[in-house]
């Protein structure tokens, strides 16, 4: 069989119930690969001490192409049928993915011998599902519908999870993992919970973080787990190395259609190592400002006795997950250029109501904060604090999401026209080092999970210098591009 890269080994010691899912696979027209077979062997460990599932949760990494979703049906198939009224979702991306697959299946089931065991499928838009005769369900569902309300049930199955966030993963979780031990009382068959998926990019931050640490040796003694692709050693343009280490070579697919693969991943040879190799696309692709610009617009720090009644504003910024909160200067010059200068990086977002009102009232100057996105809760927050006289006490630099959505390209513009100098601060080089654009039409902005370290400094000192340019007490915006 095709090596693992890493994972679960079979636990002989334990009994299995892999031979009935490969009874159920051979019914369905698919019987198991090699691969999908010791997956469901591991997978089917039984506790000698509770007569059920020793794992809880698996989770499965593998190449594209392999088998993985047919696996995930046999499995379920055969859960149905572990005793009556069990609840089985299939979740994936959007629930056209979901459904289209689901599709398929019911087609494979409705003709296979199992039929017997099923009664009439749903087939409503928004209500897909296959009942079995003892009043056990199989639902597939888009993830983003039931991250709202949460699912209960027997197993679910979170199919291409690298295309969750950490957040969106973990509202689907909470909903699941507290509802599995009232079930397995109610049912005495340990609920699954099964995360499936090929490697993703650095924004796959749900399934990266879980399969990091199962590589490291962190997971719980009730995950299980199996990563299938390209060891790190190996050159994913040698079809030999992607042969030997995709477990659905030369039983799914041959040598000549690998190479028809690879001609479809022309000018992508990120997407290919991806794809065939599963190997994770970490790279920040694209830099929001290119290295040489960012080096040639350095200047001097400003310390505050050198600002010579230069008018200030404080730009802020928070990290995904509210980890970090960046605070920069935006000081206009009176040649009309900006300087901006990172001045805080805070830790989560606690200090900053404090910091700011220290900030501003000792300079006299607003704040640019973005209302949306990771910054909502903190501009909540130092939108309502109030003097003892119940009026603001912060001043704001209006701007509304059109206005935000600028502030990158016109920070860059900026630099390139010498209209904005930044000063010299490491952990400013750092952000902008790490900061990857995202591009929407012909627009971007900062990627905050394509990149690869705090995104806050810089985003800080975008919005100091927009905000800069804008200052309220300006009869009209200054100009400076
Ligand atoms: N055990 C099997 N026997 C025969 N055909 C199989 C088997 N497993 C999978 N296949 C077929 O191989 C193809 C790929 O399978 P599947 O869609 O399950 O792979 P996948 O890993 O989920 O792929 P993707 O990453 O693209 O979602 C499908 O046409 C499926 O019917
Ligand atoms: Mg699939």
């Amino acid at each position: 069989m095709t090596p693992l890269r890493g994972g679960t080994q079979r636990n002989p010691d334990r009994r299995t119930d892999g031979p009935i899912v490969a009874k159920f696979a051979r019914l369905l027209g698919t019987p198991l690969l090699p691969w999908q077979r010791l997956v469901a062997d591991v997978a089917g460990e039984i506790d000698p001490d509770t007569g059920t599932y020793f794992y809880d949760t698996v989770i499965l990494s593998t190449p594209r192409q392999c088998g993985k979703s047919t696996l995930v049906d046999a499995v379920d198939t055969r859960n149905s049928q572990w005793g009556p009224d069990r609840f089985i979702y299939y979740l994936a991306q959007t629930g056209k993915d979901a459904g289209d697959h689901f599709k398929k299946y019911l087609k494979t089931l409705g003709s296979s011998p199992l039929a017997a065991i099923t009664t009439r499928p749903y087939l409503g838009a928004g209500d897909l599902r296959q009942p079995f005769a003892n009043g056990s369900v199989i639902m597939p569902k888009s993830v983003t519908k039931v991250a709202g309300h949460g699912v209960q049930g027997d197993k679910i199955t979170l199919d291409e999870a690298f295309s969750l966030s950490e957040e969106t993963g973990n509202t689907i979780l909470d909903g699941f993992m507290p509802t599995m031990a009232t079930r397995l009382k109610a049912t005495g068959v340990q609920p699954q919970l099964w995360i499936t998926s090929t490697e993703g990019t650095a924004e796959s931050t749900f399934f990266n973080r879980r399969l990091d640490a199962c590589r490291a040796g962190e997971q719980s003694r009730r995950t299980c787990w199996f990563d299938f692709g390209l060891p790190a050693d190996e050159d994913p343009e040698n079809l030999d190395s992607i042969m030997r280490h995709h477990p659905a070579a030369g039983l799914l697919w041959n040598k000549t259609q690998l190479a028809d693969f690879r001609e479809q991943f022309q000018g992508n040879p990120a997407g290919w190592a991806r794809a065939f190799g599963n190997r994770r696309d970490e790279g920040i692709t694209d830099r929001a400002i290119d290295e040489a610009l960012w080096a040639a617009t350095v200047t001097a720090p400003v310390t505050p006795g050198d600002l010579d009644g230069r008018p200030v504003v404080f730009g802020v910024a928070v990290d995904v997950d509210g980890t970090h909160t960046s605070v920069s200067a935006g000081i206009a010059n009176n040649d009309g250029t900006i300087t901006v200068q990172l001045l805080r990086i805070l830790d989560g977002t606690g200090y900053a109501p404090t910091e700011l009102t220290r900030l501003c009232s000792k300079y006299g100057a607003p704040v640019v904060i973005d209302a949306r996105g990771t910054a909502a809760d903190l501009s909540d927050r130092l939108r309502h604090m109030t003097d003892d006289a119940g009026d603001p006490l912060l001043q704001f630099v209006d701007m509304d999401a059109g206005d935000y959505l600028t502030t990158g390209q016109s920070f860059v513009a900026g630099l390139a026209n010498h209209a904005i100098t930044h000063a010299a601060d490491p952990e400013l080089d750092a952000s902008a080092a790490n900061s990857a654009r995202k591009w929407a039409g012909d627009a971007w902005r900062v990627s905050r999970r394509g990149s690869t370290g705090l995104t806050s400094p810089l985003e800080s000192c975008m919005l100091a210098a927009w905000g800069a340019a804008h200052r309220p007490e300006e009869t009209g915006p200054l100009q400076i591009y």
